[in-house]
């Protein structure tokens, strides 16, 4: 027996029901892109603590961090192709290497993954004398990835990014936590500090003061 009362009671409900199914898919279909690190690099032809005779080494070997900031998504990651361009002067650079340097693999929600791979070049790696004696490396990288979402995989979404890493005299980078491989240009700017992660985190106080100085 289905009265006027339980028919309401079974639109409302039904109506409660859709409403948090589209909540759920709404939370199960966002998603964090993963971040890609230059973790570590060595060059040996770089290390000036080796004997000369190694300097014609052409081997440059890296790490790449992955990490996947999603609590319930796992990342399928294509290959990944990576750049190594050597600074010539502050605004443009040389291709040393382009490779692809990691094969495709699967990461699980909020994971870390560490690939070492390596890669190797042409060319002399002498500093330009514009840079003031100092080796900067260009590391570009591109892939794709698809996510899952409980049993599926979405689309795949193109990925890429780069940062201008600072080489020491002992063939490693100068900055020694991993490098975000994001959306630095690839131009050195001297004199000027490095900015990194710092630099978003002061771009609202810019705004901030610039808003406050145009209102006065
Ligand atoms: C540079 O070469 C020296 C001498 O062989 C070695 O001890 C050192 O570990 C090398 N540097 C790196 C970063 O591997
Ligand atoms: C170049 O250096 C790497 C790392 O030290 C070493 O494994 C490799 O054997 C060297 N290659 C040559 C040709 O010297
Ligand atoms: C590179 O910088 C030099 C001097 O700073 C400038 O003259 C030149 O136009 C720049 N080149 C490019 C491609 O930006
Ligand atoms: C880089 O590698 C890709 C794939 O192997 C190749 O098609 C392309 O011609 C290479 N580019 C340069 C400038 O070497
Ligand atoms: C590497 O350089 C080549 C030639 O400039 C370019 O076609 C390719 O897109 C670059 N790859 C990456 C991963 O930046």
């Amino acid at each position: 027996m289905a009265g006027p009362d339980n028919c309401c009671s079974c639109c409302f409900s039904f109506i409660v029901t859709m409403g948090l199914t589209a909540l759920f898919i709404w939370l199960s279909l966002r998603v964090d892109q993963p971040k890609f690190y230059l973790d570590s690099i060595y060059v040996p032809a770089l290390n000036k603590s080796l004997p000369s005779t190694t300097t014609a080494n052409d081997t440059v070997l890296f790490t790449i961090k992955f990490t996947n900031p999603n609590k319930d998504k796992g990342i399928k990651y294509d290959a990944v192709r990576l750049n190594l361009s050597l600074f010539l002067s502050p605004n443009s650079t040389r291709l040393l290497s382009n490779s692809t340097a990691v094969a495709p693999f699967y990461q699980g929600h909020q994971k870390k993954a560490h690939k070492p791979s390596s890669a190797s070049f042409l060319g002399n790696l002498t500093p330009p004398a514009v840079l003031d004696g100092k080796v900067y490396f260009r590391v570009d990288f591109a892939t794709a990835v698809k996510y899952k979402i409980l049993f599926w995989y979405t689309k795949r979404y193109g990925m890429w990014g780069g940062a201008n890493v600072e080489i020491n005299d002992k063939g490693v980078k100068v900055y020694r936590k991993p490098v975000r491989l994001g959306n630095e240009p690839p131009r050195i700017v001297n004199g000027v500090p490095e900015l990194r992660g710092g630099y978003r985190a002061l771009l609202p106080l810019f705004v901030a003061g610039w808003i406050i100085m145009r209102t006065r």
